[in-house]
């Protein structure tokens, strides 16, 4: 079979690594891919937003299945264009896209199916919006509608830090359009979890939980990045709180998109809070996580090309999705600056013997030197009996992973470490 993966990231070289478990799979292409995965795929320099580009090159390879990873394509229609030519797709069309693609929607989605979430207003209008913030209360969360590059959420810890969100999203247009219509929520705590979920549209099968680490500085601390790390299982999601979700969050979701006439398939990702009333939804994303993919799927024992198939198909109730009991850890090497600026171009020296741990993120080839692309570089993903064992695997391959700059965090899989003594 010919496969085709659009995306460029650590993600999608997590998902073409697994997909090569399959003896059907002859080849592999990657949209565009990057200087990493061309060590397991056949990369082609088309932009993962540029569809028209995407459907030509699909129906000039022969390719069989498609799998579409990133959520701007997604929301773009990638995965019905390319059913319009006859290419069945691992993703949701862009009608069921929309549960990530508009904070309104799966707002007002949530509201309206009594999926627990927090409480929250909607607003269109700038004095509306700056009215409300004056007796809102603090902390608040202010959420822009559209996709912002993950960065279109601002915890607002003071009255002024709201107010100047409103303005930055609604007046300046810092995340363009997406700011024209705006979400103010209720402030959760609790930890987090994020579940992938493969659905057909008609039963949802959740993976192994994972934890992510958004912060760029240890101990949660400094800005928000793109996830420097993941650890699964997360220790926080214990089988009674699975079986909760499910009921009261997973299944209702799907239910509720069929309602609504935009059945879902694909990975549905559930962005969890484990709040002292219960899990909430802090947010839905139509695909799978990075890095979470990175530690989830090295921990699926069932072939991951049959599964997508199966969500393809609607044959998933009678399709095994096992997991192993093991552990799985990520940690990411970054460009030093990340998510500031940072310089590019870096010379990386990998040992062969990492080469199955090493998902590359952000590289490009230089005749046949890597070279850093990216703020982040790549992730060094170890399995092992316990979580503790996979985080000394994990960080003693980054020890051994050498470029200029070259910047991590320490204290991945802390805190789930501490939380499984308590
Ligand atoms: P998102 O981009 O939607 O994943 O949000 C980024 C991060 O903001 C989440 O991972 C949470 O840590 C935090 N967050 C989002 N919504 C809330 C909320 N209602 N209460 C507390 N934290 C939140
Ligand atoms: N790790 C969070 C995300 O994929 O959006």
């Amino acid at each position: 079979m010919n496969i085709l993966v659009v995306g460029g990231g650590g993600r999608e070289h997590a998902i073409i690594k697994k997909l090569k478990q399959n003896p059907t799979v002859t080849e592999i292409f990657c949209l565009p891919g990057n200087g990493g995965i061309a060590a397991d795929a056949k990369c082609v320099s088309i932009g993962a937003t540029d569809i028209d580009a995407i459907v030509k090159f699909a129906a000039e390879n022969a390719i069989d299945y498609a799998v579409v990873a990133p959520d701007d394509p997604l929301v773009l229609g990638c995965v019905d264009a390319l059913n319009a030519v006859g290419i069945k797709c691992f993703g949701p069309r862009a009608n069921a896209a929309i549960i990530e693609g508009s904070k309104v929607f799966s707002k007002n989605l949530m509201k309206k199916y009594n999926i627990p979430t927090a409480a929250y207003e909607v607003f269109d209008d700038i004095d509306a919006a700056l009215a409300y913030i004056e007796t809102a209360p603090i902390p608040t969360v202010i959420k822009a509608d559209g996709l912002a590059l993950g960065k279109g959420v601002i915890i607002a810890q003071t009255r002024d830090e709201a107010r100047d969100a409103v303005i930055s999203m609604m007046r300046d247009k810092q995340f363009g359009k997406s700011g024209d219509h705006i979400v103010v929520e209720e402030f959760l705590t609790g930890p987090e979890v994020s579940v992938l979920a493969f659905t057909d549209g008609k039963v949802v099968k959740p993976m192994v939980s994972s934890m992510d680490h958004k912060r760029i500085g240890d101990g949660d601390t400094g800005l928000n990045t793109g996830g420097m790390g993941t650890i699964a299982p997360n220790p926080c999601y214990t089988p009674d709180i699975a079986a909760e979700c499910m009921e009261t969050i997973f299944r209702p979701t799907i239910d509720a998109m069929n309602a609504e006439g935009r059945t879902f398939t694909g990975c549905l990702y559930f962005g969890l809070m484990l709040t002292p009333n219960g899990p909430k939804v802090i947010e839905y994303n139509c695909r799978f996580g990075d890095p979470e993919t990175q530690v989830v799927l090295p921990l699926l024992e069932s072939d991951l090309l049959t599964v997508m198939q199966a969500t393809t198909d609607g044959t998933l109730a009678e399709t095994e999705v096992k997991f192993s009991c093991g552990a799985a850890a990520c940690v990411i090497m970054a460009s030093g600056g990340y998510p500031g600026s940072y310089e590019k171009g870096k010379e990386m020296t990998i040992p062969a013997e990492l080469h199955d741990h090493v998902i590359v993120a952000g590289a490009k080839l230089d005749g046949d030197k890597l070279l850093t692309n990216g703020g982040r570089v790549l992730g060094v993903v170890e399995t092992a009996d316990t979580l503790k064992e996979a985080l000394d695997k994990a960080y003693a391959g980054v020890k051994k992973i050498e470029f200029e700059g070259a910047y991590y965090r320490r204290d991945i899989g802390a805190k789930a470490l501490a939380a499984m003594e308590d």
